[in-house]
């Protein structure tokens, strides 16, 4: 593994009270009691996506965003941390009933930032990130109470959206000239508070077609709608306006998670548990009563046979020894739903979809034959997935049934409006520039706009700076999302991106053939446009590509160290040499650029000197002028 630099979010979490646990205990008993809580707390950061860095006495240090990115790393964190106390919560009051020990609790810090990450040690060889970031986390997790978690100011920021979070004054930290401020964490909101009050615009097309698919559902004929875009394109949005609009129908929605953890039809059963209005951490008799109550007026006699099936979907016992099949249970459940009044059932994010899930409604596809059943599945579809499988289904059986509706970029004046309502204070030029960084994606340009409302943005050296209308504007919640498409890549189309988004926002495929040593270029690069990570611009007179916006390329590079950076815009620049050996002059600046990005100063100045003699030829001695003046600078 190279080294890189990355977003990664950190989590301590520290066992504290299991010294008074000595005193009472034999040290065989304390490390059995101690060693299986801090198995459940790793249990905790896997169920989530993060890895265990290490044990250190009864605490340990957990990353999320390492080897991989996710869009989400740091709600992970929280919620894996929310997880650690509840666990850590059943713990201290077994042992309070069993010893009498009431101090027995765990205390977690959580942040964010960027990190070196890379191997280190020859025998055993680990993966490690080190930063400053870790140590702030440390230091929350250390002044943390006991009971609570801490979070830094910048991750608090990335969380407020989902979380509740309350203010801690500002706290010392070894090594930090200046306090740092602290959030503790409370809980997860019920729902996205992010705005959707603002209008929705350059959807009319789109909108038009899921209420005509509304109006045949009134009609009582099935209907499956497949939607799909990349992230942040607006397919929850339309979802949100689709279901406002439905009228007199049964509402479903169920959302697959990005960390899937392992409970099967995760969707579904949220679908099920809303539906029977029982909520997280309601007793296991609380979730029977309910169930037994609201299925048993709907499905009458039916019951007793799906009972089980339904008491396995909701995680609870049954005493009843009737063969589980939960496939047809939740089926005949639907249909009866759907015999009374049409129902409108949607599934979000199926592209982090398990086997199961896709399975389960897979077999509710026909149902829509029967009854008045709209289904609406949203999905990316970049990279194959359960959806995309899902997606070929629909179209092979139902395409009489079926509307695809497959999101574009937003046209430049929609997004405008976006900008425009989002923010209206920010001046046209402005809006103008990060509306065409966005590229079209609501999501990216709503994110940019906030950077600027806060006025702090990870410019490219990973500083806090305002750099307003700057080209290298990335904000810490769409670096992780973009980062994580480029994680998700194999190994070898991984490398070659990076190589590839050092050539330029577009490349001509010849000089990544010479650049780079692999053997598969062609795969890697079928793979990249597939994911559309690059897309074709032209074949003649040669094969070029290009990344979509610019933001995923600095995406690409910015995991690059220092030094790898240098090694890389060296290979580039030979490699443009000798491809363009016949017509170096058309290419002197870029080679300049490439050659002053690798820090060879001699091959810059010779390369900045020809450009400008190239500009005397054509008679621009202003440009020729610019390009000496930049040489001696
Ligand atoms: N057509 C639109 N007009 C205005 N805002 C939009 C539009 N589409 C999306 N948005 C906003 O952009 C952000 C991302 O949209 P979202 O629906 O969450 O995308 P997705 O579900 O495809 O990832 C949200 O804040 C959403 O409100
Ligand atoms: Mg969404």
């Amino acid at each position: 593994m190279e080294d890189e630099v990355r977003p990664v979010t950190a989590l301590f979490a520290d066992i504290v009270g299991s010294t008074a646990l000595g005193e009472r205990l034999l040290p065989e008993e304390v490390k059995a009691l101690v060693g299986e809580c801090m198995t459940r707390l790793s249990g905790a950061v896997e169920e989530f996506g993060g890895t265990v860095q290490a044990y250190q006495g009864d605490g340990i240090c957990a990353l999320f965003g390492v080897p991989a990115a996710h869009a989400d790393d740091p709600e992970r964190a929280a919620r894996a941390a929310l997880r650690i106390l509840e666990i850590a919560g059943s713990y201290s009051e077994d042992i309070r009933a069993a010893w009498g020990i009431d101090r027995f609790n765990v205390r977690v810090g959580i942040n964010s930032g960027p990190a070196g990450v890379g191997t280190v040690g020859m025998a055993a060889p680990q993966a490690v990130a080190l930063g400053d970031m870790t140590n702030v986390a440390a230091r929350l997790e250390a002044v943390a109470e006991p009971g609570t978690v801490l979070v830094g100011d910048g991750t608090a920021r990335l969380l407020e959206r989902r979380f509740v979070l309350e203010e801690r004054g500002p706290l010392a930290v070894k090594g930090r000239a200046r306090p740092v401020r602290a959030w503790r964490l409370l809980h997860a909101r019920p729902t996205d508070q992010s705005g959707t009050t603002t209008p929705t615009v350059g959807r009319d097309g789109e909108l038009e077609r899921l209420r005509n698919a509304l109006a045949e559902l009134a009609r009582g004929r099935g209907q499956i709608v497949l939607l799909s875009g990349e992230d942040g394109l607006g397919k929850s949005r339309l979802v949100a306006e689709l279901t406002r609009d439905a009228g007199e129908v049964t509402r479903l929605e169920g959302h697959c998670p990005s960390y899937g953890g392992d409970a099967l039809y995760r969707p579904f059963v949220e679908i099920l548990r809303e539906w029977l209005g029982v909520a997280e951490g309601d007793a296991e008799i609380a979730v029977r009563t309910k169930a037994r109550a609201r299925l048993g007026t709907l499905l009458g006699a039916q019951l007793d046979a799906l009972m089980p099936s339904f008491a396995r979907l909701l995680g609870i016992k049954t005493e009843s020894d009737v063969p589980v099949d939960v496939e047809v249970a939740y089926a005949e459940w639907i249909l009866a739903l759907a015999r009374r009044r049409p129902v409108l059932l949607v599934v979000e994010d199926l592209q982090w979809a398990d086997a199961a899930t896709r399975e389960l409604a897979e077999r509710l596809l026909a149902l829509t034959e029967r009854e008045a059943l709209m289904l609406v599945f949203s999905f990316a579809a970049a990279t194959p997935s359960e959806a995309t499988r899902l997606r070929l289904a629909v179209l092979g059986e139902y395409s009489h049934r079926a509307s695809e509706l497959t999101l574009a970029p937003l046209a430049d004046e929609a997004a405008d409006a976006v900008a425009r309502t989002f923010l209206p204070g920010v001046d046209a030029a402005t809006t103008a520039a990060l509306v065409s960084r966005a590229a079209g994606n609501p999501f990216y340009l709503e994110e940019l706009l906030r950077a600027v409302v806060e006025g702090s943005v990870v410019d490219r050296r990973r500083t806090w700076t305002l750099t307003v209308g700057s080209a290298e504007l990335m904000p810490p919640a769409l670096e992780s999302l973009l980062l994580a498409r480029i994680d998700r890549l194999p190994e070898g189309a991984r490398r070659l991106v990076q190589v590839a988004a050092v050539v330029g926002r577009s490349f001509p495929v010849r000089v990544l053939e010479t650049a780079v040593d692999t053997d598969d270029l062609d795969g890697d690069l079928t793979t990249l446009l597939r994911a559309e990570v690059v897309r074709e611009v032209r074949r003649y007179p040669e094969l070029e590509c290009a990344f979509p916006h610019a933001l995923l390329q600095q995406a690409a590079l910015s995991t690059l160290t220092a030094g790898r950076r240098r090694e890389l815009y060296g290979r580039v620049a030979a490699a443009f040499e000798e491809v363009y050996d016949a017509s170096p002059d058309d290419h002197l600046e870029r080679l300049a650029h490439y050659y002053a990005q690798a820090e060879d100063r001699v091959k810059t100045i010779e390369y900045l000197e020809r450009a400008a003699r190239r500009h005397d030829a054509l008679g621009a001695p202003e440009q020729a002028a610019r390009l000496r003046e930049h040489a001696r600078g």
